[in-house]
């Protein structure tokens, strides 16, 4: 059964979550070996490298069958017709970890005919562990979560990202920061889309939106966001799906008249 096999891989990279902390904890002292991705501020540190090869090596000895997409290292693709395909990223937030900021995850999420049906988002320096599969709810430190109740705009906290592409959309992206400055009680960015997307799930956050996610960013945390009983959609108004250019996610109350105020912004992005 679909849930059995989502709980019996979430319950095994738990097991994993020691290793991980006490690698990232340490190496987040040591020469980083910082070097540039897509752009100059996109970074990658020897600890996303390693970190990336631990949880492989790991899901490919569990589970042999499975299909992995890992940030770091790319397709491993074994065998088309597996049912689960791994979506890893192996440190989200790695610029807050290549400061020394303590705000960064690693998130698993596990992907059936391209919708996440399990998720586990993990935040080491906070020792917090999020999980969710399809139709089972969502826990954190094995305790439920829910969504928040705000239900309007003016009483909640909204959370954004800036992506490492932001030159081409500056315009539109702090045009909506005005907008989202006028209409919510506040507004944060920290700098991990996995956790902003667990943080909306357990009611810290209200909503979250951002452009340009990749699938690795936002799989574990939009199963966790589902099961906790919120909501996202794309920049048509149709459920969010792994990849789209733009993500907003809410707790549900509040989705129509974020979506509104976020997709009403005039800008013009060559200035
Ligand atoms: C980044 C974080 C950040 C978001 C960026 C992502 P990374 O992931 O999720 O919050 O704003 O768009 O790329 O590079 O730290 O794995
Ligand atoms: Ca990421
Ligand atoms: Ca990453």
């Amino acid at each position: 059964m679909l849930s059995t096999e989502v709980k019996r891989r979430l319950d095994s990279v738990e097991q994993l979550l020691p290793q991980l902390q006490q690698l990232l904890t340490t190496m987040q002292h040591q020469d980083l070996q910082i070097k540039t991705k897509s752009t100059e501020r996109d970074l990658v540190t020897k600890a996303d490298v390693a970190s990336d090869q631990i949880i492989v090596d790991f899901l490919q000895k569990e589970f042999p069958e499975d299909s992995i997409l890992a940030e770091e290292s790319g397709n491993h693709t074994v065998n088309s017709n597996s049912d689960f395909t791994w979506c890893i990223d192996p440190i989200d937030g790695t610029v807050n970890y290549a400061h020394g900021i303590p705000l960064y995850s690693v998130s698993f999420g596990i992907i059936q005919n391209q919708a996440p049906v399990g998720g586990l988002v993990f935040l080491p320096q906070l020792n917090d562990i999020y999980r969710a599969q399809l139709g089972g709810g969502a826990t954190k430190n094995g305790k439920p979560i829910h969504v928040s109740n705000h239900n309007n705009l003016k009483s909640s906290m909204i959370v954004t990202g800036f992506p490492y592409q932001r030159m081409e959309m500056i315009d539109q992206l702090t045009e909506t920061i005005r907008i989202i400055l006028k209409s919510a009680r506040g507004i944060r960015r920290t700098g991990s889309a996995a956790l902003d997307l667990c943080w909306v799930a357990e009611g810290r956050f209200d909503g979250h939106y951002e452009w340009h996610l990749s699938p690795w960013d936002t799989c574990g945390a939009l199963a966790i966001l589902h099961e906790a009983g919120g909501t996202a959609t794309n920049q048509d108004g149709k459920p969010y799906q792994l990849g789209d250019t733009l993500m907003i996610a809410s707790n549900g109350h509040i989705h129509e008249e974020l979506s509104q105020t976020l997709l009403s912004v005039k800008y013009d992005n060559s200035r």
